[in-house]
C-alpha cells in the first residue's frame, strides 16, 4: 500500500491533505508534536516528533512513498538539516510554500524561496504549491464579530483574492498522487479579489448580522502589532503590502480550476465553512 507522511498534518491545510488522502485509499503517516491532541481519523498511523528535528523527520519518512512537507516556522533556520535527512529517505515531496516566491530570485523570497532552493538542491522530485493569502488569515477578525458589530482594520479597500484552505490541501493531494505534477510550481488564489470590507460584508450576509468596517490608521495597527509580540520588520512589510493592495489588487490565477476541473471556492463559500467561529 501506498503510504505518505503528513507534516502540518494537525493545521488547516494538512487536516483536508491527511482526508484526502484517506478517501483516495492511500496510507498517511503524520509527523505530530502531540498525538493525545491531534485528533485525526484512526487509520492515521501517528509518529511523535517535531518538523525542526532532523533525526524525527527522518524517522517518520522511513519506507513511505512521498511526503508533504510544511515549514512552520518564518525563517529557514535548521531547515537544511531537516530537508536532507527527508530528502535521504524519500524524494517525492510537495511542499507549502507560498506565492511570496518570485522563480527570478527564490533566494530573495523568504523562507519559502529558501526551503524550494534546499529541496530543489537536494535533487529532490519536488512539486512547489504557492498559494496567495489563505481566507482563514480573516479569522483574526472573529473576536470582534463575536463581541460586537464592528470589525477594526488597516487598508479596508486592500483587494485581495484569498483562497479556501480545502482548495490549497485539495492541489497537494493530486501533486502527492500523481508523478505528471514532479517539477511543478503552482500559484495558487481563490477565484475573485475581494476588499477587506467587502470580506466583512460577506460575514454579515452569511451570519444575518450588520457588521460595520472602521479603518485603523496605520501607526496605530503598527503599535498594536508590536504590542501583540510580532516583530517590527515583518509588520512593516505586511503593512505596507496591505497598502499598496489598494491600488494594486492581488492577481487571480485559474490554476485551482484547471486541476481540480471545478471553480476555486469562492470567500462565501469559506465564510459558510467557518459561520461557527465567528458566531458569539
Ligand atoms: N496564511 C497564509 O496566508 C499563507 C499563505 C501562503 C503560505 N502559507 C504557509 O502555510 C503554512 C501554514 O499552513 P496552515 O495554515 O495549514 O498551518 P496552521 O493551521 O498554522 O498549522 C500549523 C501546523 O504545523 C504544525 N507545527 C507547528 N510547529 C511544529 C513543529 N515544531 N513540529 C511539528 N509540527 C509543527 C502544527 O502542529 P501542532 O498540532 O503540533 O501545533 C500544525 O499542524 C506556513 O508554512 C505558511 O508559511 C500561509
Amino acid at each position: 500500500m501506498t503510504t505518505i507522511l503528513v507534516t502540518g498534518a494537525t493545521g488547516r491545510v494538512g487536516r483536508h491533505v491527511v482526508q484526502g488522502l484517506l478517501d483516495a485509499g492511500v496510507g498517511v503517516r503524520a509527523l505530530v508534536r502531540n498525538p493525545a491532541l491531534a485528533a485525526l481519523p484512526a487509520e492515521v498511523e501517528l509518529v511523535q516528533g517535531d518538523t525542526y528535528d532532523p533525526t524525527a523527520v527522518s524517522g517518520a519518512a522511513a519506507d513511505v512513498d512521498a511526503a508533504f512537507l510544511l515549514w512552520p516556522a518564518f525563517t529557514a533556520d535548521g531547515a537544511a538539516e531537516v530537508v536532507t535527512a527527508l530528502t535521504k529517505q524519500v524524494s517525492r515531496v510537495v511542499y507549502l510554500s507560498s506565492m511570496n516566491v518570485s522563480d527570478a530570485d527564490p533566494a530573495a523570497s523568504g523562507v519559502w524561496g529558501e526551503l524550494e532552493l534546499l529541496l530543489t538542491d537536494a535533487a529532490a522530485a519536488w512539486t512547489f504549491i504557492r498559494p496567495g493569502g489563505f481566507a482563514a488569515n480573516t479569522l483574526e477578525w472573529a473576536d470582534q464579530i463575536r463581541t460586537g458589530n464592528v470589525v477594526r482594520m488597516p487598508s479596508p479597500n486592500a483587494a485581495r483574492s484569498l483562497i479556501h484552505e480545502r482548495d490549497v490541501a485539495a492541489v497537494a493531494v493530486q501533486a502527492l498522487l500523481n508523478d505528471k505534477h514532479i517539477g511543478q510550481s503552482y500559484a495558487l488564489t481563490g477565484p475573485e479579489v475581494l476588499t477587506q470590507a467587502d470580506q466583512v460584508a460577506t460575514i454579515a450576509t452569511v451570519l444575518g448580522k450588520p457588521l460595520q468596517v472602521e479603518e485603523i490608521p496605520l501607526p496605530e495597527a503598527r503599535h498594536t502589532m508590536i504590542t501583540q509580540g510580532a516583530d517590527p520588520a515583518f509588520i512593516d512589510n505586511a503593512l505596507a503590502y496591505w497598502h499598496s493592495l489598494i491600488a494594486n489588487p492581488e492577481p487571480v490565477t485559474t490554476t485551482v480550476e484547471a486541476l481540480l476541473a471545478r471553480p476555486a471556492l469562492t470567500y462565501h463559500q469559506w465564510t459558510k465553512d467557518h459561520a461557527d467561529d465567528f458566531r458569539g
